[in-house]
């Protein structure tokens, strides 16, 4: 691939000269904190503006995003249906390119990157979970997993990514005999097993009840915590933001405001 290079940014080192440094910078950082300046950044957008369709049918689903994520960080990204979120996070993870603006990955302009640099990006390096699970129904637990983790450079086995989220007792079973927040684990433990720098989380548990979308927030939260995944959590739930190192408030396709939590509330002691 053939990504446009840039110069360190104020605070980082001068290890940003291709990809081994790129990976090397990928360890996890534990400390909880909010904005934490010394947390490598790992997403830099200027003015990102995404418009679809055009004249009376033009829709400004993005209309100029300044936002900087760092390393480690657990975000949740709030705001009205039709704001924005996903097609944010879709930029964020190399789905869909912006209209205009500036969007880094580290040193990589994903704005400018070709289809297979794209295609690389988002094997190595990102993980995704959708509010439906999108698991192969003829394929165990175990299978869904390995499907990932045979095409991935560095993955954990499917069993360590199935362990991770508590589904060790359901590594046979099939997506018909698990119930909807274990086939959401399941979906997690695949999105994991590459062990991405970025895990991006669309609505995880707006199809499970609160004891469900409880564990399911826990396993995420364990990810986070463990591997250091950059991890991005959109929501309607305001009650998720308390859980978060960082929550945005997003609309009109905008960043309204950023608010830092001093601690992270732990997922089992939210209540909605
Ligand atoms: N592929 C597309 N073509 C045309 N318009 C689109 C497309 N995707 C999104 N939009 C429009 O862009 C705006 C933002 O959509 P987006 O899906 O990002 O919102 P959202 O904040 O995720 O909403 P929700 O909470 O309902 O999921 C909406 O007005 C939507 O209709
Ligand atoms: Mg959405």
């Amino acid at each position: 691939m053939h990504p446009v290079r840039r110069p360190p940014l104020d605070g980082e080192d001068s290890v940003n000269d291709g990809r081994p440094g790129l990976y090397r910078r990928m360890h996890p950082v534990h400390e909880s904190a909010g904005a934490d300046p010394a947390r490598p950044q790992v997403f830099r957008a200027r003015g990102l503006t995404k418009v679809y369709g055009s004249g009376e049918a033009e829709v400004h689903a993005l209309a100029g995003v300044d936002l900087e994520l760092h390393a480690g960080e657990l975000i949740v990204l709030l705001g009205p249906s039709g704001s924005g979120k996903t097609t944010l996070l879709n930029q964020l993870g190399g789905l869909d390119g912006p209209t205009a603006g500036e969007l880094w990955y580290r040193d990589i302009d994903l704005t400018h990157a070709d289809e297979a640099a794209l295609t690389h990006y988002r094997r190595d390096s990102v993980g995704f979970i959708f509010q439906f699970y999108n698991l192969i129904p003829s394929l165990t637990a175990r299978e869904n997993v390995a499907l990932i983790t045979e095409i991935a450079r560095d993955p954990m086995t499917p069993e360590a990514a199935l362990d991770m989220v508590g589904l060790s007792p359901r590594i046979d079973h099939f997506p018909a005999q698990l119930s909807g927040g274990e086939q959401q684990r399941v979906a997690i433990a695949r999105a994991i097993a590459k062990r991405p720098e970025v895990l991006l989380c669309d609505e995880p548990t707006g199809a499970l009840d609160v004891r469900t979308g409880i564990v399911v927030l826990e396993a995420i939260e364990r990810v986070n915590r463990e591997l250091g995944t950059l991890t991005v959590i959109i929501t309607h739930n305001a009650v998720m933001a308390d859980m978060a190192d960082r929550v945005i408030h997003f609309s009109d396709g905008r960043v309204q405001r950023i608010h830092a939590n001093a601690r992270r509330a732990r997922p089992d002691s939210l209540h909605w």
